[in-house]
């Protein structure tokens, strides 16, 4: 089966200086009422949206603010589809609305035909760690190299929407500072029943095998 992986360039938001950005407040998908109050950027984010999502009562805000330093992941660095496997009730893709405030590390996009061989190659649930999760590497390098697949940095301010058929991953910063990740999440319906393993977890990680030491080496104080 032949995915289109792509985004859609919304325009430029406003900038928020890193003095307001590490005031924001992280959002573990609430609600848009719940969210105005985290923030000027989450605020002036939600005002942005498009009426239908503004009145949608299922869209959810789910956001992450960050410190890095360069070199650092906001995640792991792997290629993954945000909510993949997962349709809204009327069988459409998930679909979100992301903007990004300050400069540390911008999301890489795949634009393109992927070939997904196997319903499995999509996660069922947002970044899970799955089996062959890294198949998607020899893909994306075969079709950056015969031009059939490009690469999309997320610039900061830029406002974009995409789906759960979007391929992408996390980079290393370039440049230390605040960063908030603000995403609207629209045709997901389990917000209280069940959040997802991932929209919680934030610190606390071990890295037990030596792959595991080898990604998160950067993190280590020395
Ligand atoms: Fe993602």
């Amino acid at each position: 089966m032949i995915i289109e992986s792509n985004i859609e360039l919304l325009g430029t938001a406003a900038p928020f200086s890193q003095q307001i950005v590490r005031q924001e407040l992280s959002q573990a998908r609430t609600s848009i009422d719940e969210a105005m109050a985290a923030g000027p950027a989450h605020r002036a984010f939600i005002e942005s949206l498009p009426d239908l999502w503004r009145t949608d009562p299922d869209v959810q805000i789910f956001s992450r603010l960050l410190y890095l330093k360069p070199g650092w992941y906001p995640l792991g660095p792997h290629y993954h589809f945000d909510w993949g496997g997962q349709n809204a009730s009327d069988g459409s893709p998930v679909e979100t609305i992301m903007v990004l405030h300050g400069e540390a590390s911008q999301t890489e996009f795949i634009l393109g035909p992927l070939e997904q061989s196997e319903p499995s190659a999509v996660e069922p649930r947002g970044h899970r760690r799955r089996p062959g999760r890294d198949q998607w590497d020899s893909q994306v390098a075969a079709g950056l190299a015969s031009g059939s697949l490009k690469q999309w940095f997320l610039e900061p301010n830029q406002q974009i929407r995409f789906d759960s058929r979007t391929l992408h991953r996390a980079r290393p910063a370039k440049t230390a500072g605040w960063r908030v990740l603000i995403r609207a999440i629209r045709g997901l319906t389990n917000q209280v029943a069940d959040p997802g393993r991932f929209t919680t977890c934030r610190n606390g990680y071990i890295p037990i095998t030596d792959e595991q030491r080898t990604r998160y080496a950067p993190y280590q104080d020395r």
